[in-house]
């Protein structure tokens, strides 16, 4: 009988009965339970060893809404797995002792609005998805300081308060949280990926702020209205902003990455990477329409992938640069000055395919052909410093591409 995976439910207002089904408190196959009393038994399981799953069906009696509310008390630790999901009249969920769960897992809950865990201190993975109703986590004044997972999409937060405390994560993704205003986390060490993306909603946009993040693997930061990395050292993967309306991005601790991407950051006119000396994989900057000068990385000498900048920029400036080992593509709408990186071409810093031209109707990536200089005023149209290698054919493109893809 040690092996059953209890399923409660469980309705207010509260009936202690006795339970036989959770009269034990160690269970890991599935037990379906959908009285009332089954939880009053869990509660006195100071530890309950196995998981816990709340089914879509409640049978005990609703509000005049038709609403469920679900209280435990007693219960401190659950070994496996709280999951509730597509419990669609669940409006209020509260485990007012527990302090620990495994996973955590609530989802398609459309009326929850309610979360209550005011003991919560530790669980291994959290993963809130299609909560449209909920606006707040409530959990133990200290948050949960450590996770190996969380995954928080869909849902009505306006903010992740239980979380302001975690410092160690290993996935975060918080995406299409439309009223989500502020992330703000303590955590050190990203070992796996951080992904914020669309959580666009609020007027002013989300603001997201890591104040003691020195390392990561790999970020990608989309439809953020701010981006704070003052403490960032070192990203071994790709970091990455994409559509982004902050601007300006700095990050003055910065010193190697994997690969840089920005694309997309309408507002964006400076970006300030002061240390920054390598850049491992390939270096992309595009389609920022506000970014004229692009002059914030005045240590960058190893590019190990491929430079490729398009825009609307008028000034760039790479003064340390030594190696390129990849293509080199710097397209502009705006009038631009290559002789320095022509000069970097001639003296072979640049390994891959070159080319560097402003002026042009459409700048574009790595691999396009430069489009014709525009044309509409004769200043616009000043010839520059083009240097397109003498064969743009075939064999040349290809090799820039798989120079690209090193
Ligand atoms: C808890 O959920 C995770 C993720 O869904 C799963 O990998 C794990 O096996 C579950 N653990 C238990 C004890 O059911
Ligand atoms: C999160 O939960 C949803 C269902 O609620 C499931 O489809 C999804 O696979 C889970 N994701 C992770 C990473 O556990
Ligand atoms: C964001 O949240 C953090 C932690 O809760 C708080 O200290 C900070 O003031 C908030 N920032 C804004 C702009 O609301
Ligand atoms: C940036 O690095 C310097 C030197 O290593 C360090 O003293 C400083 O505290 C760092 N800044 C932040 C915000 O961590
Ligand atoms: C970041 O990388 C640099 C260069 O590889 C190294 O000197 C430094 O110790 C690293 N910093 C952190 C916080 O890992
Ligand atoms: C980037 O490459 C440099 C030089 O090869 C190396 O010292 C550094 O550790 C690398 N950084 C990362 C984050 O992989
Ligand atoms: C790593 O980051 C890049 C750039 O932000 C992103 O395109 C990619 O999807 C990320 N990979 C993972 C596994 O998260
Ligand atoms: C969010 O960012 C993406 C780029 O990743 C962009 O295509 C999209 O338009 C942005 N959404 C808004 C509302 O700005
Ligand atoms: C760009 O940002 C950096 C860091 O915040 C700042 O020192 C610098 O003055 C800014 N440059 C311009 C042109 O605003
Ligand atoms: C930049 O914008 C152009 C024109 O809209 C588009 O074709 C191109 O794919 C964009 N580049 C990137 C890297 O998103
Ligand atoms: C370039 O910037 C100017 C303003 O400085 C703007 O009028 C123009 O539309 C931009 N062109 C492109 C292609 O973004």
């Amino acid at each position: 009988m040690l092996h059953a995976m209890a399923i409660i439910t469980y309705l207010l207002p509260a009936v202690a009965l006795a339970s036989t089904a959770l009269a034990q408190c160690s269970n890991s196959a599935t037990t379906t339970i959908t009285a009332s009393a089954d939880a009053s038994a869990l509660a006195s399981c100071t530890t309950y060893s196995g998981s816990v799953a709340i089914p879509t069906d409640l049978t005990d009696p609703t509000d005049s809404n038709g609403h469920n509310a679900l209280s435990v008390s007693g219960v401190e630790k659950i070994t496996g797995n709280l999951t509730v999901t597509n419990a669609v009249n669940l409006a209020s969920l509260t485990f007012n002792d527990l302090k620990s769960i495994g996973g955590f897992e609530l989802g398609a809950l459309t009326v929850l609005s309610t979360l209550s865990f005011p003991q919560l201190a530790s669980l291994t993975s959290l993963n809130f998805t299609a909560l449209a109703a909920l606006q707040d986590l409530s959990f133990g004044d200290t948050g949960v300081p450590q996770a190996n997972s969380i995954l928080i999409t869909n849902t009505g937060l306006s903010s992740l308060m239980g979380l302001t405390n975690l410092q160690q994560v290993t996935t975060f993704n918080i995406n299409n949280n439309p009223s989500l205003q502020n992330i703000s986390l303590q955590v050190t060490n990203i070992q796996g990926a951080l992904n914020i993306e669309a959580n666009d909603g609020y007027v002013s946009g989300l603001q997201t702020s890591f104040p003691k993040l020195e390392t990561a693997k790999n970020m990608t930061f989309r439809n953020c209205s701010s981006v704070m990395l003052p403490a960032l050292a070192n990203v071994t993967q790709d970091l990455g902003f994409y559509g982004n309306t902050m601007q300006s991005f700095a990050a003055p601790n910065l010193t190697t990455t994997g690969g840089l991407i920005f694309v997309d950051n309408t507002d964006l006119t400076n970006i300030s990477l002061p240390e920054l000396t390598s850049v491992n994989a390939s270096y992309q900057i595009a389609n920022n329409t506000m970014l004229k000068q692009i002059n914030g990385f005045q240590k960058l000498a190893i590019i190990g992938g491929a430079l490729d900048f398009n825009g609307n920029f008028t000034d760039v400036a790479l003064p340390a640069l030594t190696q390129v080992k990849g293509a080199f593509n710097m397209q502009s709408s705006g009038t631009l000055d290559c002789s320095a990186f022509d000069t970097y071409n001639t003296n072979k810093v640049i390994k891959g395919n070159y080319v560097c031209k402003g002026s042009l109707s459409k700048p574009g990536g790595a691999n396009t052909k430069p489009s014709s200089a525009a044309a509409t005023s004769s200043s616009a149209a000043q010839p520059l410093n083009v240097n397109i290698p003498t064969a743009m054919g075939g064999t040349s493109i290809l090799a820039g591409l798989l120079q690209l893809l090193l």
